[in-house]
């Protein structure tokens, strides 16, 4: 089949990837893994498991293009300290996505023996993460990284430690198809689940009549994504609110060494934002007609304006701070570097945000500290030096009682999160805590 040129370039600017490898261009993009291209992808796994790949990174695919939802669009209200939620063109957030994605996120079938959900690394009660140092997949394959917290990913520009995926939609193929996560070929999830009357009705109820396919899947799952959202939280209260007693004395104190840039520092990577870009899209969204009524108990709001004041703690950028290190003073991992080939961003890691960071140990790409205290800890005393730390990581005089008011601190960016973002009723979920 041939392609016309400008497909063929979307295709090579997009196509999907093993570990970082590209798949050939088909004529039937953009459904990636069809049966020609897996007759390379086959052999390009069997390389991986040879070759170790690189740990749990889930891999990238471009699912999810040209599939359009059919429902009203929705608007994803936010809590105080939050600003309005950035959605792509073209994929409007209808109740029916963000329906069909939750019962996705916590639906085993995604897995080769059925044993595995997205929720098993990224279960609710842990803040979205796993608790474990480095995930573990199906039949029990370790991998290299920690599982990072869902919370507000709707934000950030790029997904993965190392940025390689630029959207939910594109990221959400990955972790299915990785045979040290999920392990499932696509074509395999895409059939299980039209197997189910049940999911052919929700399909169809979301995307309109038609097969279901693995762009709908992954549609579906962003879509359920960008609802994660957690703000409100004591420190929002205190900072936005105008409640003043919302933060203990030594959360205050904490506060004022994560800002200070002569202490802490903290706030030069893990912003307290005024700059944040809210797309004209978003902004649009903000008046789409239909949006819900607002449930006045909650302090989620709609269209929340984007000149109020937030904080997402992170400036979606990449630095070395000096984790992953060994003895020999040699990164263990090259991050962003990866993506890049920048000598600059050899072991530099996406900024996490720190919002429900109490509920997310351990900490860092390779879970390798093991509390807040570890982390400030380690921070105090300027991270592993090697040769690409970053400008802004040195020693810091921090005294005991300013280390543990700065835990207090971080304590306080605990949030609410919304409603319905739990499992379904009637779902089980394999290994969940
Ligand atoms: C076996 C555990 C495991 C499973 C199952 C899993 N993930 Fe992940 N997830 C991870 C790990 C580990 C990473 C970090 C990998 C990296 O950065 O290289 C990650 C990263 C992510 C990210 C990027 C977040 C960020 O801040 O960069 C998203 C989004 C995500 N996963 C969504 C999903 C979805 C959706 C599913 C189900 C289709 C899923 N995951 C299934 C372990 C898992
Ligand atoms: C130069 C930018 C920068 C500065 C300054 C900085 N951080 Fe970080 N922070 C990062 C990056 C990047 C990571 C992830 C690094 C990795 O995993 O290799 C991170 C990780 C963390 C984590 C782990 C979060 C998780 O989910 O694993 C915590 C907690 C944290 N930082 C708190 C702080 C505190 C407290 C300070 C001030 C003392 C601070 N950071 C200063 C960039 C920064």
């Amino acid at each position: 089949m041939t392609l016309t040129r400008a497909k063929r370039a979307r295709c090579r600017a997009r196509r999907p990837r093993i570990c970082g490898v590209p798949l050939p261009c088909g004529g039937a993009h953009p459904r990636p893994l069809r049966f020609r291209t897996w007759l390379f992808t086959i052999p390009v796994i069997s390389l991986i498991f040879v070759a170790g790949c690189n740990g749990s990174r889930h891999d990238v695919t471009d699912a999810g293009l040209d599939v359009k939802p059919i429902g009203a669009p929705i608007e994803i209200k936010t809590p105080l300290g939050l600003p309005p939620v950035p959605i792509p063109p073209g994929a409007p957030e209808t109740a029916e996505t963000v329906a069909l994605g939750r019962k996705l996120f916590y639906e085993r079938k995604l897995s080769m023996d059925n044993t595995l959900a997205c929720a098993s690394c990224h279960n609710p009660l842990l803040g979205f993460t796993d608790g474990q140092r480095h995930s573990i997949g199906v039949g029990g394959k370790v991998g290299i990284r920690n599982a990072p917290t869902l919370v507000n990913a709707a934000y950030v520009p790029a997904q993965f430690w190392d940025g390689r995926a630029h959207s939910l939609e594109e990221q959400a193929g990955g972790p299915m198809a990785n045979p040290i996560e999920m392990n499932q070929a696509h074509e395999v999830t895409v059939s299980k689940l039209a197997a189910d009357p049940v999911y052919r009705a929700q399909f169809a109820k979301a995307f309109g009549a038609g097969l279901v396919t693995i762009g709908k899947v992954t549609t579906a799952l962003a879509g359920f994504e960008r609802t994660l959202i957690s703000g409100n939280s004591p420190f929002d209260q205190y900072e936005f609110g105008g409640n003043k007693s919302a933060l203990s004395p030594a959360a205050v104190r904490g506060l004022a060494i994560f800002r200070d840039p002569k202490r802490g520092n903290c706030a030069a990577c893990h912003t307290i934002d005024k700059s944040y870009a809210v797309s004209e899209n978003s902004r649009k969204t903000g008046t789409v007609p239909g949006s819900p009524p607002e449930d006045p108990q909650s302090s989620f709001r709609v269209g929340r304006r984007a000149s109020a004041p937030f904080a997402l703690f992170t400036d979606g950028k990449f630095h070395n701070i000096g984790v992953g290190v060994n003895d020999e003073g040699e990164l263990t991992d090259l991050g962003r570097y990866s993506e890049t080939k920048l000598e600059a961003d050899k072991g530099a890691f996406k900024t996490p945000t720190l919002r429900n960071v109490a509920k997310t140990a351990p900490y860092m790409h390779d879970g390798s500290l093991k509390t807040l205290k570890d982390v400030v800890d380690f921070y105090a005393g300027g991270g592993n030096s090697n040769p690409y730390l970053d400008k802004e990581i040195k020693t810091i005089k921090l005294s005991g009682a300013d280390r543990a008011d700065l835990v207090e601190f971080l304590k306080s960016l605990t949030g609410e999160m919304p409603p319905n973002v739990g499992p379904p009723e009637n779902t089980q979920m394999g290994r969940l805590k």
